[in-house]
């Protein structure tokens, strides 16, 4: 037995013991209450706290996923195979597919590991150097199989000529984030088009989604045909960002039944679903109004970032999405990240050894202000 698994395995000893005291101690239904301390939870950012670090969408839930959810909580006694069924059927008829096509989960995030770990199951999984790669190392942190990058771009663009160059015979899956992430670009629609339709021939082509609804022109830069079209490409979709839910956790992949089928195996089908996310996403999926609300605010907080950017003097990415990707010229995004934390600023501090790159996602308006406000102060005294 290895030392690691020594040590969890006492520590887990020690916790079933001391739980199994408290089990004896435990008082009984009707006095449960009685003489605890009511907690102080927070669900959401503290108050005063511009938290501008995760790719959230403050205006959410939409009302009427609100409205839904109160209602499907009085069925939390039931699971959800019924309605994640009605769910999975609205995603495929927009799409002009059957529901096999569509398989949800906590999140995106739920499918995408399952998915990376079926791939490091059989190779490796080919990406840019930079992009959201968090649900590919999960999936391949038990395997011999990893994650093979790209060289860095100056741009930080995705080299589509450089990553069909680099699929090997190794090379289980090819993963885009499109919009990427931390870096908040599109590829064309018509590039990414052209090597999905290569690529899918030599290994399968995972095309992450998350922020399409966010973009210039959503329909076109979705990829979803090519799976209709039987191509070995897989999407991934989420209800965390312009829908307003990330906290409750719905996402979903389309893909080919058979390939959804090898997902499966690693996944927990409904049981990683519940009653309120599944409502919150019927209830927002066609609302509309929410959506387009939504998007117009988080443009306008995108637009006051970029001209505090400007009159900072520096440069940001183009991006399609609730974030941006500033160069902070010879300033540490440590260190900014740091000091703007100070001003009740949260962002994201250096990715890989992007070290002067700082993303900051839209929140809103008044939480951007704050961010416009504290940036002059910030960048002066690190000066
Ligand atoms: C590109 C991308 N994909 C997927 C996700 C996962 O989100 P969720 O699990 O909430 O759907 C994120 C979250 O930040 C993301 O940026």
């Amino acid at each position: 037995m290895g030392k690691s698994m020594q040590f969890s395995r006492r520590n887990f000893l020690a916790g079933t013991a001391l739980a199994t005291g408290a089990g004896l101690a435990l008082p009984t239904l009707a006095g449960s209450t009685a003489g605890m301390q009511a907690k102080a939870v927070e669900y959401g950012p503290a108050p005063g706290v511009a938290k501008l670090n995760a790719n959230e969408n403050p205006y959410g839930p939409s009302p009427l996923a609100i409205e839904a959810m109160t209602e499907a909580v009085k069925k939390g006694a039931y699971y959800v195979n019924s309605s994640a069924m009605t769910l999975r059927e609205m995603i495929a008829e927009r799409h002009g597919l059957s529901p096999e096509y569509i398989a949800l989960s906590s999140g995106s995030s739920g499918v995408l590991t399952n998915l990376a770990m079926a791939a490091a199951s059989e190779g490796n999984i080919l990406g840019p150097d930079l992009f959201w790669d968090t649900t590919s190392k999960m999936g391949t942190r038990n395997s011999p199989n990893g994650i093979k990058r790209l060289a860095k771009t100056v741009d930080l663009s995705i080299d589509l000529d450089a990553m069909y160059a680099a699929i090997e015979d190794d090379t289980a899956m090819v993963q885009i984030c499109n919009p990427n992430n931390p870096t908040g670009s599109v590829v064309s629609a018509t590039q990414l088009k052209a090597f999905c339709l290569k690529a899918s021939q030599k290994s399968m082509v995972l095309v992450d989604e998350a922020y399409n609804e966010l973009t210039d022109d959503p329909e076109a830069n979705s990829m979803v045909p090519l799976v209709k079209a039987g191509h070995n490409v897989v999407v991934a979709r989420t209800f965390s960002k312009i829908y307003g839910l990330a906290g409750m956790r719905v996402g979903y992949m389309i893909a080919k039944p058979e390939t959804l089928e090898i997902v499966g195996r690693y996944g927990m089908g409904s049981y990683g679903l519940n009653q309120a996310g599944i409502a919150a996403a019927i209830a927002s999926y066609n609302d509309m109004t929410f959506l387009k609300y939504s998007k117009v605010k988080i443009i306008e907080a995108r637009e006051m970032i970029a001209a505090a950017v400007k009159a900072n003097g520096l440069t940001a990415l183009p991006t399609q999405t609730s974030f941006m990707f500033v160069d902070l010229g010879k300033l540490n995004a440590e260190k900014f990240r740091a000091a703007m934390a100070e001003q009740n600023v949260l962002i994201r501090g250096i990715y890989q050894d992007y070290t002067n790159w700082s993303r900051v996602s839209t929140g809103t308006l008044p939480d951007v202000q704050m961010y416009v406000d504290a940036m002059p102060k910030v960048l002066d005294q690190l000066a």
